[in-house]
């Protein structure tokens, strides 16, 4: 840890933790302490940690083939894109490495096929505030929070922000320079924050009578964390573009665009590229990582176990006053409080559970899609012992 202060970039408020090892939703430290892990890496552990099956696929394309360039062929490649687009609104997907470099494909592409069909002008995104889209500087432009803008403008420009699940706002943001809206259709980073009952819907309409692209980042949500493989899949609409990332190759660093026919012609060879993008390895994890997710019952399980999950935080909420809010949809939950919730996340630590907390005040639980309910269960009753520690 004091060579990692020594040596590793400090972009992170780092806890006093060093990880070793991790099965299923658990995790331990060097000292062989075992944690239960609410955090699945940011919601990309959505399998647990070192599901055997994505274990294996590292292990055989390793032994085969690591890396080529995309100046050739792929097989896993071209394997978890056929996937992906049969269990999906997509009939084409843009491999790359992050979920920035995902959004930064869709901007590109939505300003490209715009610029095509209705001339130079056409280049503005509509993004929404609270968002999260990113670090790069166009994803980190898009992302319509101050606090991560402070130090690097000029940002790029092109980006225009109105209030979330607000349809009037929109209406009243588009002009002629509009060429798509884009937006997470539950906002993680923002608070675990989710569209009102018909907004993503109006959005799609408002869309397509204004001939406007709809990206939706599916990041953080994507991968069978509402309890679909894909959040959208909720609200009876499609996107047009749709960006992953994340838990798409269960741990392995991956990132994908997904496209609605039509739109990825814009896309010519040249146009857009990644040294890494689809590699043997990252596909091959993620063929076996979606191979799973689709055969071992686990959207069913998100969905069973978000229900019981939500009930409980609703019960916490009732005995604690300083609890404003419950959120959320299947896995992803949060739970809004009346004061900062970062010291909860170290007293929940210490009871051998991994949370996280975003906004200052969210507590974000994004357990594993395994996760049992005794496992809830034993987080509901610490979560209640912190709670009557501060009352
Ligand atoms: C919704 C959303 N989009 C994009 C990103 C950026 O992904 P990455 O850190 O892989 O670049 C995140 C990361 O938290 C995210 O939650």
């Amino acid at each position: 840890m004091r060579l990692s202060e020594e040596y590793v970039a400090q972009t992170y408020a780092r806890y006093p933790l060093l990880l070793v090892r991790g099965k299923g939703t658990r995790v331990w430290d060097l000292e062989g302490n075992e944690y239960l892990d609410f955090v699945s890496g940011l919601a990309v552990c959505n399998l647990g940690h070192c599901h055997p099956k994505v274990v294996k696929a590292i292990q055989d394309q390793a032994e085969k083939l690591i890396h080529v360039s995309n100046f050739y062929y792929i097989e896993p490649q071209i394997q978890l894109a056929t996937l992906l687009c049969k269990h999906s609104f997509a009939d084409k997907v843009f491999f790359c490495n992050s979920g920035a470099e995902a959004n930064e494909g869709a901007i590109k592409l939505a300003r490209k096929y715009a610029k095509e069909r209705r001339g130079e002008d056409r280049y503005e995104i509509i993004t929404m505030e609270n968002s999260f889209h990113g670090r790069t500087l166009a994803t980190l432009t898009a992302t319509a929070q101050e606090k991560y803008h402070k130090g690097y403008a000029p940002l790029v420009p092109g980006f225009k922000y109105i209030p979330f699940n607000d349809v009037g706002a929109l209406k009243n943001a588009i002009d002629s320079k509009t060429c798509a809206v884009m937006l997470e259709p539950i906002q993680g980073e923002g608070g675990v924050n989710c569209p009102s009952k018909g907004y993503l819907r109006a959005l799609r309409e408002i869309c397509d009578e204004e001939g406007l692209l709809l990206i939706l980042d599916e990041v953080q949500v994507g991968m069978g964390r509402t309890g679909k493989l894909f959040a959208y899949q909720h609200e009876g609409i499609e996107p047009d573009l749709l960006t992953l990332a994340k838990s798409l190759a269960g741990g392995v660093p991956i990132g994908a665009l997904l496209i609605k026919e039509g739109i990825s012609d814009s896309f010519k060879p040249g146009d857009h590229a990644s040294t890494f993008g689809g590699n043997p390895l990252a596909t091959a994890a993620g063929l076996a990582a979606l191979t799973a997710l689709l055969e071992e019952g686990m959207l069913e399980n998100c969905q069973k176990m978000g229900d019981h999950f939500f009930s409980r935080l609703l019960e916490v909420k009732k005995k604690f006053s300083f609890v404003k809010e419950v959120r959320g949809r299947g896995l992803i939950l949060g739970m809004e409080l009346n004061m900062e919730g970062g010291a909860l996340v170290k007293e929940m630590m210490g009871r051998r559970i991994l949370i996280n907390c975003t906004m200052g005040n969210v507590l974000r639980f994004l357990p594993p899609l395994i996760v049992t309910q005794e496992e809830i269960d034993q987080v509901i009753r610490a979560l209640e012992e912190v709670f009557e520690g501060i009352c």
